[in-house]
Protein backbone atom coordinates (compact mmCIF):
# COMPACT_ATOMS: atom_id res chain seq x y z
CA UNK A 1 0.00 0.00 0.00
CA UNK A 2 1.26 3.56 -0.38
CA UNK A 3 3.21 5.00 2.17
CA UNK A 4 1.01 7.86 3.95
CA UNK A 5 2.04 11.80 3.11
CA UNK A 6 5.13 12.72 5.81
CA UNK A 7 3.05 14.63 7.55
CA UNK A 8 0.98 11.74 8.47
CA UNK A 9 3.98 9.83 10.17
CA UNK A 10 3.14 10.11 13.81
CA UNK A 11 6.16 8.90 15.44
CA UNK A 12 8.22 11.49 16.38
CA UNK A 13 11.90 11.64 15.86
CA UNK A 14 13.25 12.77 19.24
CA UNK A 15 16.51 13.69 21.05
CA UNK A 16 17.32 11.22 23.88
CA UNK A 17 14.63 11.40 26.85
CA UNK A 18 14.30 10.60 30.40
CA UNK A 19 15.33 6.71 30.70
CA UNK A 20 12.37 4.07 31.04
CA UNK A 21 12.41 1.01 32.50
CA UNK A 22 10.14 -2.34 31.61
CA UNK A 23 9.41 -5.14 33.68
CA UNK A 24 8.27 -8.63 31.45
CA UNK A 25 9.74 -9.12 27.61
CA UNK A 26 6.62 -10.82 26.63
CA UNK A 27 3.57 -10.00 24.26
CA UNK A 28 3.27 -6.29 26.05
CA UNK A 29 6.56 -5.44 27.21
CA UNK A 30 8.21 -5.78 24.05
CA UNK A 31 5.56 -3.87 22.61
CA UNK A 32 6.02 -1.10 25.11
CA UNK A 33 9.27 -0.89 25.05
CA UNK A 34 9.30 -0.28 21.19
CA UNK A 35 7.21 2.90 21.51
CA UNK A 36 9.22 4.38 24.12
CA UNK A 37 12.31 3.48 22.13
CA UNK A 38 11.06 4.75 18.95
CA UNK A 39 9.87 8.68 20.97
CA UNK A 40 13.70 9.19 21.68
CA UNK A 41 13.85 7.30 25.17
CA UNK A 42 16.46 4.97 26.26
CA UNK A 43 14.19 1.61 27.94
CA UNK A 44 15.42 -0.93 29.63
CA UNK A 45 14.04 -4.54 29.91
CA UNK A 46 14.00 -6.44 32.36
CA UNK A 47 12.59 -10.12 32.66
CA UNK A 48 13.96 -13.27 34.81
CA UNK A 49 14.01 -15.71 31.60
CA UNK A 50 16.93 -14.21 28.95
CA UNK A 51 15.46 -16.99 26.08
CA UNK A 52 12.39 -13.92 26.01
CA UNK A 53 14.97 -11.23 25.13
CA UNK A 54 15.59 -12.73 21.55
CA UNK A 55 12.09 -13.07 21.09
CA UNK A 56 11.25 -9.73 21.84
CA UNK A 57 14.50 -8.26 19.56
CA UNK A 58 12.93 -10.31 16.82
CA UNK A 59 9.39 -8.83 17.52
CA UNK A 60 10.35 -5.16 17.70
CA UNK A 61 12.35 -5.59 14.34
CA UNK A 62 8.93 -7.58 13.04
CA UNK A 63 6.39 -4.62 14.40
CA UNK A 64 8.97 -1.99 12.97
CA UNK A 65 8.90 -3.70 9.29
CA UNK A 66 5.13 -3.76 9.31
CA UNK A 67 5.17 -0.15 9.96
CA UNK A 68 7.39 0.89 7.26
CA UNK A 69 4.94 -1.26 4.96
CA UNK A 70 1.99 0.68 6.40
CA UNK A 71 3.87 4.02 6.11
CA UNK A 72 3.59 4.16 10.02
CA UNK A 73 7.34 5.13 10.52
CA UNK A 74 10.46 6.56 8.53
CA UNK A 75 13.49 3.77 7.79
CA UNK A 76 15.21 6.26 9.73
CA UNK A 77 12.96 6.72 12.49
CA UNK A 78 13.20 2.44 12.54
CA UNK A 79 16.68 2.34 12.50
CA UNK A 80 17.22 3.80 15.68
CA UNK A 81 15.30 2.00 17.95
CA UNK A 82 17.20 -1.10 18.65
CA UNK A 83 19.86 1.04 19.96
CA UNK A 84 17.55 2.65 22.15
CA UNK A 85 16.52 -0.62 23.67
CA UNK A 86 18.87 -2.50 26.61
CA UNK A 87 18.02 -5.72 27.92
CA UNK A 88 18.88 -7.25 31.46
CA UNK A 89 18.00 -9.27 34.14
CA UNK A 90 19.62 -7.73 37.06
CA UNK A 91 17.22 -5.21 38.49
CA UNK A 92 19.95 -2.63 39.26
CA UNK A 93 20.06 -1.56 35.57
CA UNK A 94 16.50 -0.19 35.75
CA UNK A 95 16.00 1.56 39.48
CA UNK A 96 17.67 4.86 37.77
CA UNK A 97 14.62 4.80 35.50
CA UNK A 98 12.34 7.96 35.48
CA UNK A 99 9.15 5.56 35.04
CA UNK A 100 9.02 1.45 35.27
CA UNK A 101 6.50 0.41 33.71
CA UNK A 102 5.65 -3.21 35.14
CA UNK A 103 4.64 -5.85 32.55
CA UNK A 104 4.81 -9.28 33.85
CA UNK A 105 2.78 -12.11 34.17
CA UNK A 106 -0.54 -11.11 35.47
CA UNK A 107 -1.00 -13.30 39.19
CA UNK A 108 -0.80 -10.46 42.15
CA UNK A 109 1.57 -12.78 43.96
CA UNK A 110 4.37 -12.14 41.25
CA UNK A 111 3.87 -8.65 40.66
CA UNK A 112 4.11 -8.35 44.47
CA UNK A 113 7.23 -9.79 44.96
CA UNK A 114 8.32 -7.87 41.52
CA UNK A 115 7.68 -4.20 43.29
CA UNK A 116 9.25 -5.83 46.72
CA UNK A 117 12.69 -6.99 44.81
CA UNK A 118 12.76 -3.72 43.42
CA UNK A 119 12.09 -1.38 45.96
CA UNK A 120 15.81 -1.19 47.48
CA UNK A 121 16.89 -0.41 43.64
CA UNK A 122 14.75 2.62 43.28
CA UNK A 123 16.31 6.20 42.57
CA UNK A 124 13.88 8.61 45.06
CA UNK A 125 12.01 9.75 42.19
CA UNK A 126 11.20 6.57 40.17
CA UNK A 127 7.98 5.96 39.50
CA UNK A 128 6.44 2.74 38.82
CA UNK A 129 3.31 1.76 36.71
CA UNK A 130 1.59 -1.10 36.36
CA UNK A 131 0.47 -2.63 33.08
CA UNK A 132 -2.21 -4.44 34.51
CA UNK A 133 -5.24 -5.50 32.95
CA UNK A 134 -7.69 -6.40 35.91
CA UNK A 135 -5.74 -6.39 39.19
CA UNK A 136 -6.60 -3.34 41.03
CA UNK A 137 -3.75 -1.04 42.13
CA UNK A 138 -4.27 -0.81 46.05
CA UNK A 139 -3.42 -4.95 45.88
CA UNK A 140 -0.06 -3.91 45.42
CA UNK A 141 0.64 -0.73 46.29
CA UNK A 142 2.07 -1.35 49.53
CA UNK A 143 4.52 -3.38 47.98
CA UNK A 144 6.28 -1.17 46.18
CA UNK A 145 7.51 0.81 49.16
CA UNK A 146 6.11 4.31 47.38
CA UNK A 147 1.95 4.23 46.92
CA UNK A 148 2.45 7.94 46.17
CA UNK A 149 4.63 7.28 43.07
CA UNK A 150 2.79 4.34 41.99
CA UNK A 151 0.05 4.36 39.27
CA UNK A 152 -1.10 2.50 36.00
CA UNK A 153 0.22 2.52 32.51
CA UNK A 154 -2.14 -0.36 31.22
CA UNK A 155 -1.67 -0.50 27.04
CA UNK A 156 -3.89 -2.36 25.23
CA UNK A 157 -2.54 -4.69 21.99
CA UNK A 158 -0.47 -4.52 20.05
CA UNK A 159 0.89 -2.04 21.94
CA UNK A 160 2.93 -1.21 19.21
CA UNK A 161 0.51 0.13 17.55
CA UNK A 162 -2.72 1.41 20.09
CA UNK A 163 -1.59 5.24 21.20
CA UNK A 164 -4.72 4.59 24.15
CA UNK A 165 -2.94 4.30 27.71
CA UNK A 166 -4.91 3.99 31.38
CA UNK A 167 -3.73 5.78 33.85
CA UNK A 168 -5.45 5.00 36.94
CA UNK A 169 -4.80 7.30 40.08
CA UNK A 170 -4.98 4.83 43.36
CA UNK A 171 -6.17 5.98 46.71
CA UNK A 172 -2.67 6.61 47.43
CA UNK A 173 -1.37 7.84 44.58
CA UNK A 174 -0.25 11.49 44.10
CA UNK A 175 -1.69 14.02 42.13
CA UNK A 176 1.74 14.77 41.19
CA UNK A 177 2.06 11.06 39.76
CA UNK A 178 -0.59 10.56 37.92
CA UNK A 179 -0.01 14.12 36.21
CA UNK A 180 3.99 13.57 35.54
CA UNK A 181 2.81 10.00 33.48
CA UNK A 182 0.47 11.46 31.26
CA UNK A 183 2.51 14.07 30.34
CA UNK A 184 5.44 11.77 29.45
CA UNK A 185 3.15 9.26 28.00
CA UNK A 186 2.03 12.20 25.34
CA UNK A 187 5.17 13.44 25.27
CA UNK A 188 5.93 9.63 23.84
CA UNK A 189 3.49 10.66 21.31
CA UNK A 190 0.95 8.28 23.31
CA UNK A 191 -3.13 9.27 23.96
CA UNK A 192 -3.53 8.38 27.94
CA UNK A 193 -6.44 8.85 29.59
CA UNK A 194 -6.72 9.72 33.43
CA UNK A 195 -9.11 7.17 35.74
CA UNK A 196 -9.90 9.05 38.81
CA UNK A 197 -10.96 5.64 40.98
CA UNK A 198 -8.71 2.07 41.15
CA UNK A 199 -11.32 -0.55 40.00
CA UNK A 200 -10.80 -4.10 38.69
CA UNK A 201 -10.41 -3.84 34.90
CA UNK A 202 -10.22 -0.37 35.11
CA UNK A 203 -12.85 1.42 32.22
CA UNK A 204 -11.67 -0.51 29.24
CA UNK A 205 -11.92 -3.73 30.07
CA UNK A 206 -15.23 -3.14 32.42
CA UNK A 207 -17.10 -2.02 28.93
CA UNK A 208 -15.99 -5.02 27.10
CA UNK A 209 -16.54 -7.45 29.99
CA UNK A 210 -20.28 -5.85 30.22
CA UNK A 211 -20.76 -6.41 26.61
CA UNK A 212 -19.27 -10.12 26.50
CA UNK A 213 -21.62 -10.58 29.67
CA UNK A 214 -24.69 -9.59 27.73
CA UNK A 215 -23.13 -11.61 24.47
CA UNK A 216 -23.52 -14.76 26.59
CA UNK A 217 -26.38 -14.64 28.34
CA UNK A 218 -28.35 -13.79 25.15
CA UNK A 219 -26.25 -17.01 23.34
CA UNK A 220 -26.63 -18.81 26.75
CA UNK A 221 -30.64 -18.17 25.87
CA UNK A 222 -30.88 -19.31 22.76
CA UNK A 223 -31.32 -15.93 21.69
CA UNK A 224 -28.65 -16.01 18.73
CA UNK A 225 -25.96 -17.50 17.63
CA UNK A 226 -22.50 -16.96 19.08
CA UNK A 227 -21.99 -16.22 14.98
CA UNK A 228 -24.30 -13.90 14.86
CA UNK A 229 -23.34 -11.74 17.86
CA UNK A 230 -19.77 -11.37 16.04
CA UNK A 231 -21.80 -9.98 13.04
CA UNK A 232 -24.32 -7.91 14.81
CA UNK A 233 -20.90 -6.29 16.75
CA UNK A 234 -18.77 -6.24 13.76
CA UNK A 235 -21.39 -4.55 11.67
CA UNK A 236 -24.22 -2.41 13.39
CA UNK A 237 -22.60 -0.58 15.52
CA UNK A 238 -18.98 -1.02 15.37
CA UNK A 239 -18.08 1.11 12.67
CA UNK A 240 -19.18 4.19 14.25
CA UNK A 241 -17.52 3.76 17.71
CA UNK A 242 -14.32 5.35 16.71
CA UNK A 243 -15.91 8.31 14.89
CA UNK A 244 -18.33 8.91 17.73
CA UNK A 245 -18.18 6.79 21.03
CA UNK A 246 -20.48 5.12 23.18
CA UNK A 247 -21.94 8.53 24.62
CA UNK A 248 -21.34 11.56 21.97
CA UNK A 249 -23.47 8.39 19.62
CA UNK A 250 -25.91 8.76 22.42
CA UNK A 251 -26.12 12.41 22.32
CA UNK A 252 -26.46 12.56 18.11
CA UNK A 253 -29.33 10.38 18.35
CA UNK A 254 -31.20 12.08 21.05
CA UNK A 255 -31.02 11.30 25.49
CA UNK A 256 -34.91 11.78 25.14
CA UNK A 257 -34.86 8.22 23.16
CA UNK A 258 -31.65 6.78 24.95
CA UNK A 259 -33.13 6.81 28.29
CA UNK A 260 -36.46 5.15 27.28
CA UNK A 261 -33.87 2.27 26.11
CA UNK A 262 -32.50 2.41 29.36
CA UNK A 263 -36.21 2.03 30.72
CA UNK A 264 -37.16 -0.71 28.75
CA UNK A 265 -33.82 -2.60 27.83
CA UNK A 266 -31.81 -2.55 31.63
CA UNK A 267 -34.28 -4.46 33.32
CA UNK A 268 -33.80 -7.37 31.52
CA UNK A 269 -30.13 -7.22 30.96
CA UNK A 270 -27.55 -9.82 32.69
CA UNK A 271 -26.25 -9.19 36.21
CA UNK A 272 -24.13 -12.81 36.31
CA UNK A 273 -21.39 -12.28 38.74
CA UNK A 274 -19.18 -14.31 36.72
CA UNK A 275 -18.72 -16.36 33.58
CA UNK A 276 -21.48 -19.66 33.11
CA UNK A 277 -23.74 -21.51 30.78
CA UNK A 278 -21.61 -22.76 27.85
CA UNK A 279 -18.25 -20.41 28.62
CA UNK A 280 -17.82 -22.10 31.74
CA UNK A 281 -18.55 -25.27 29.84
CA UNK A 282 -16.01 -24.85 26.72
CA UNK A 283 -13.27 -24.12 29.51
CA UNK A 284 -13.71 -27.20 31.91
CA UNK A 285 -14.07 -29.00 28.34
CA UNK A 286 -10.44 -27.96 27.88
CA UNK A 287 -11.83 -25.74 24.99
CA UNK A 288 -9.74 -22.72 25.07
CA UNK A 289 -10.34 -21.61 21.45
CA UNK A 290 -7.39 -20.97 18.83
CA UNK A 291 -4.94 -22.21 20.93
CA UNK A 292 -6.44 -25.34 21.09
CA UNK A 293 -8.44 -25.67 18.13
CA UNK A 294 -11.94 -24.86 19.51
CA UNK A 295 -13.51 -22.64 21.74
CA UNK A 296 -17.51 -20.91 20.58
CA UNK A 297 -15.95 -21.49 16.42
CA UNK A 298 -14.03 -24.59 14.99
CA UNK A 299 -9.98 -23.81 14.95
CA UNK A 300 -9.19 -27.16 13.82
CA UNK A 301 -7.49 -26.16 10.46
CA UNK A 302 -6.35 -22.68 11.20
CA UNK A 303 -2.64 -22.27 11.48
CA UNK A 304 -2.13 -20.19 14.99
CA UNK A 305 0.32 -17.58 13.47
CA UNK A 306 -1.03 -17.31 10.49
CA UNK A 307 -4.35 -16.29 11.43
CA UNK A 308 -2.58 -13.79 14.32
CA UNK A 309 -0.25 -12.35 11.09
CA UNK A 310 -3.75 -11.48 9.16
CA UNK A 311 -5.76 -10.27 12.26
CA UNK A 312 -2.42 -8.19 12.93
CA UNK A 313 -2.32 -6.54 9.07
CA UNK A 314 -6.36 -6.07 8.99
CA UNK A 315 -5.78 -3.78 12.15
CA UNK A 316 -2.70 -1.99 10.66
CA UNK A 317 -4.67 -1.31 7.68
CA UNK A 318 -8.13 0.23 9.72
CA UNK A 319 -5.51 2.17 11.90
CA UNK A 320 -3.75 3.60 9.00
CA UNK A 321 -7.42 3.99 7.29
CA UNK A 322 -8.35 5.90 10.55
CA UNK A 323 -5.43 8.14 10.94
CA UNK A 324 -6.17 8.88 7.17
CA UNK A 325 -9.72 9.81 8.02
CA UNK A 326 -8.38 12.13 11.22
CA UNK A 327 -10.38 9.26 13.47
CA UNK A 328 -7.57 8.01 15.15
CA UNK A 329 -5.50 9.62 17.64
CA UNK A 330 -2.07 8.20 17.02
N1 LIG B 1 -1.81 -9.80 26.57
C1 LIG B 1 -2.62 -8.76 26.48
O1 LIG B 1 -3.42 -8.60 25.53
C2 LIG B 1 -2.57 -7.68 27.52
C3 LIG B 1 -3.17 -6.43 27.27
C4 LIG B 1 -3.07 -5.42 28.22
C5 LIG B 1 -2.41 -5.67 29.42
N2 LIG B 1 -1.85 -6.90 29.65
C6 LIG B 1 -1.14 -7.10 30.93
O2 LIG B 1 0.25 -6.96 30.69
C7 LIG B 1 0.97 -7.80 31.61
C8 LIG B 1 1.89 -8.71 30.83
O3 LIG B 1 1.09 -9.52 29.96
P1 LIG B 1 1.74 -10.26 28.70
O4 LIG B 1 0.58 -10.68 27.86
O5 LIG B 1 2.82 -9.42 28.12
O6 LIG B 1 2.38 -11.53 29.41
P2 LIG B 1 3.54 -12.49 28.86
O7 LIG B 1 3.33 -13.78 29.52
O8 LIG B 1 3.59 -12.44 27.36
O9 LIG B 1 4.87 -11.82 29.40
C9 LIG B 1 5.18 -11.75 30.77
C10 LIG B 1 6.70 -11.70 30.89
O10 LIG B 1 6.99 -11.46 32.27
C11 LIG B 1 8.14 -12.21 32.58
N3 LIG B 1 8.21 -12.39 34.03
C12 LIG B 1 7.50 -13.24 34.83
N4 LIG B 1 7.85 -13.08 36.10
C13 LIG B 1 8.81 -12.12 36.13
C14 LIG B 1 9.56 -11.51 37.15
N5 LIG B 1 9.42 -11.87 38.42
N6 LIG B 1 10.45 -10.52 36.81
C15 LIG B 1 10.62 -10.15 35.52
N7 LIG B 1 9.93 -10.72 34.50
C16 LIG B 1 9.05 -11.67 34.81
C17 LIG B 1 7.96 -13.52 31.82
O11 LIG B 1 9.20 -14.22 31.67
C18 LIG B 1 7.39 -13.03 30.50
O12 LIG B 1 8.41 -12.76 29.55
C19 LIG B 1 -0.09 -8.52 32.44
O13 LIG B 1 -0.30 -7.80 33.62
C20 LIG B 1 -1.31 -8.47 31.55
O14 LIG B 1 -2.52 -8.57 32.23
C21 LIG B 1 -1.90 -7.90 28.73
Amino acid sequence: MAPLSRNEVTAPIADQRSPIGVLGAGLMGHGIAQVFALAGHQVTVLDTNPAAFDAARSKVARNLELMLEYGLVTSAQAAVVPRRLNFTTDLCDVGESTLIIEAVTETVEIKRAVYADLAPHLAPDTVLASNTSSIPIRLMADATGRPDRFTTTHFFRPAYLCPMVEVTKGELTSEATVESVLNLLRGAGLRPVRINVDLPGQVANRLRQALFREALDLVDRGVISAEDIDELTAFSFSPRMPLMGVIKDRDLAGLEIALNGTESVWPDLCNADSGHGVLRRLVEDGHFGLKTGRGFFDWSDVDFAAQWETLERQQLEIYATLRKIGAWPG
